[in-house]
């Protein structure tokens, strides 16, 4: 069902969580997470971390969990939403950590290193938050070409409104290379570094109420509110069908390609 109405309901933080989080960010957490073999009082920092969904959902393995982000609103969410955890949330810029050394057991940073802008000294950062024998874990987004959710977007937003609007997607697939990501962490001193790629197949039961979600927690909102109901019923069709055959007409199906970087500090 497309939206009819298209009120732009709260702010893109709580959109964020309320059409993205669920598809998106809530499966790439529980996988994440599976990858530190926590011990209950274990410390975590999950680092950009938006509205909180990592350090939440942390919380269930008996961890005290720290969410750092640079955006209020995205906190804001972050503190409603856990309320009653054991998961605390602050500004924190990744550049500059607010922490002290060897604070922390873990570091989680999901979808958050593209868009750090000096990559070498956040991760530097972590480095120095991190307690000896610490675990980091990061995830950051592959290629537009494997990442149909992008691309749909990037197809979409450059035929309606041009190219210059595709920007902010096409800064998720930013930091594409499994080689670059090895390097950035080598070479600020971690070690056990692997870098694997791994694709977890997402799912919206009802594709096309998704996308029309999607529409409304991208960076183009606003101008997609202040479209007429033909032009916006369109280009929810459209990007629709950009998504091609992983949409079977009531659900989709979508690979979300991913590097995966796990990494320690030595003891
Ligand atoms: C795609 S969201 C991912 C949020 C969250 N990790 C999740 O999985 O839902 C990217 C986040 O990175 C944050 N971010 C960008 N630059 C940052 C920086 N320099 N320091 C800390 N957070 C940053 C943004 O504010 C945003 O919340």
């Amino acid at each position: 069902m497309v939206n009819t109405e298209w009120q732009l309901s709260g702010n893109m933080a709580e959109r964020y969580e309320e059409h993205l989080v669920p598809v998106i960010f809530t499966p790439w957490a529980n996988d994440l997470i599976a990858r530190v073999d926590f011990a209950p009082g274990d410390r975590l920092l999950d680092l950009a971390c938006g509205t909180g969904i990592v350090a939440r959902l942390a919380t269930r393995s008996g961890v005290m969990a720290t969410g750092g982000d640079i955006n209020p609103g995205m906190l804001a969410v972050a503190k409603e939403r856990s309320a009653g955890l054991n998961a605390t949330f602050q500004l924190a810029d990744a550049l500059d950590l607010p922490f002290e050394d060897e604070s922390f057991d873990a570091i989680i940073c999901q979808q958050g290193l593209q868009f750090f802008p000096d990559k070498p000294a956040a991760v530097s950062e972590c480095l120095r938050v991190l307690k000896p024998g610490g675990r980091a874990v990061f995830c950051t987004a592959r290629g537009l070409e494997e990442n149909p959710l992008m691309q749909a977007q990037v197809a979409a937003f450059s035929r309606y409104f041009g190219e210059e609007a595709t920007q902010a997607i096409r800064a998720v697939c930013g930091f594409p290379d499994a080689e670059k990501v090895q390097a950035l962490f080598d070479n600020a001193g971690f070690g056990q570094v692997a870098v694997e790629t791994v694709v977890l197949d997402l799912e919206a039961e009802d594709g096309s109420d998704f996308v029309n979600g999607l529409m409304m927690a991208t960076p183009v909102a606003e101008r997609i509110a202040a479209m007429n109901q033909a032009e916006r019923t369109a280009l929810h069709d459209d990007m629709l069908k950009e998504f091609g055959a992983c949409y079977d007409g009531t659900a989709l199906h979508f690979p979300h390609s991913a590097n995966v970087v796990s990494a320690s500090r030595a003891l």
